[in-house]
């Protein structure tokens, strides 16, 4: 055990050490890291060790962990007060109530991100989509988080997940299978929206958008841990966005694209967008901005309805694998 690991528990004689102990020990100690909402993490973390859902530990604060459980969550601990984020020690994070797999390759995805599964399943209803007969694409897909919880919620519903990163491809198809969705769900190594053929009625893409000099001054939980290719928007945070505007209308030539933007980027984004399907003769029929949770304006939403555009079945090209 090392030296930051040794001062986390105190167990005095042959006094055990229990849940309750273990967490106001361990919260004390990630507080004592400066780590923010410790007592949240710290329940993530003991949960994790001992494999039941956090509730359940505060109905059970006698229990008794195992020197080995113990030796875990000190571990755990360390590797938190380093500032690695709880999901990514555990090496799963849960997402719209499903549990997805992480690895260093992927995004470790976040609550805001919901917003997009909220405004695209309010779609479906809205335009009277059968989902049965419905195709998403959802482009940088990461772990799956967008695609794969459309999929089980819209049942029937296919899909092709694309990312630029095969090792994140990888975890979206595990993710797919964990979640029964497998069938339903093809992937693609492609780069923004080259190579990727076919018609969608719904695109989702949660793309990197962050402005390359900003990076470094993210918190360490995201600088030091979430991949640079999932963050890098370049420049001016907009380059996919920008790759992507004028692809819009060949891959849902009558439907909707949804895009996550940072807190301070609908505007623009709505503007590259309008122009860059502009630019390739088609008019957006519709724009909408949503708001997370928060209210902050967070997805840009368009609506792409182009007569010269004839909806072609999926697989009409090169098909995904
Ligand atoms: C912000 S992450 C989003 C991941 C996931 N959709 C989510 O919301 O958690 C952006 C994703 O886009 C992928 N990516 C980066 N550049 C790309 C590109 N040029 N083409 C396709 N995917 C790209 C990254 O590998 C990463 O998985």
């Amino acid at each position: 055990m090392s030296e930051s690991e040794k001062p986390t528990f105190r167990e005095a004689g042959s006094t055990k050490l229990t849940v309750g102990l273990a967490l106001r020990q361990g919260t004390a100690a990630l507080a004592r890291a400066g780590i923010e909402g410790p007592d949240a993490d710290m329940r993530r973390l003991t949960a994790g060790v001992l494999d039941v859902p956090p509730a359940k530990l505060l109905s059970e604060p006698e229990r008794a962990l195992s020197k080995a459980e113990a030796r875990q969550l000190a571990s755990y601990i360390a590797r938190r007060a380093r500032r690695e984020p709880a999901a990514r020690i555990l090496g799963r994070r849960d997402f719209y109530g499903r549990s997805f797999l992480l690895s260093p390759a992927t995004l470790d995805p976040r609550g805001d991100t919901e917003t997009l599964v909220e405004m695209a399943l309010d779609m479906v209803k809205e335009e009277r989509w059968d989902p049965a007969k419905l195709r998403i694409l959802d482009v940088g897909t990461g772990t799956g988080c967008l695609l794969l919880t459309l999929l089980c919620e819209l049942p029937g519903a296919t899909g092709t997940g694309t990312d630029i990163s095969p090792a994140a491809l990888l975890v979206a198809r595990t993710n797919a299978d964990r979640l029964g969705v497998g069938q339903r769900a093809s992937w693609l190594t492609a780069d923004a929206l080259e190579t990727v053929c076919g018609a969608f009625h719904i695109l989702v893409s949660n793309p990197p958008y962050v402005r390359t000099a900003d990076i470094a001054r993210l918190d360490p939980e995201v600088c030091n841990f979430d991949p640079a290719i999932a963050l890098d928007g370049g420049l001016d945070g907009l380059t996919l966005y920008r790759r992507m505007a004028r692809e819009i209308p060949r891959v849902v030539p009558e439907g909707w694209a949804l895009l996550e933007v940072g807190f301070d980027q609908a505007d623009a984004v709505a503007s590259v967008v309008s122009e860059g399907t502009a630019a390739v003769g088609c008019r957006v029929a519709e724009l909408r901005i949503g708001r997370d949770v928060a209210g902050r304006r967070r997805c840009v939403a368009v609506k792409t309805r182009d007569g010269t555009h004839a909806q072609k079945p999926l697989g009409s090209c090169s098909s995904p694998g």
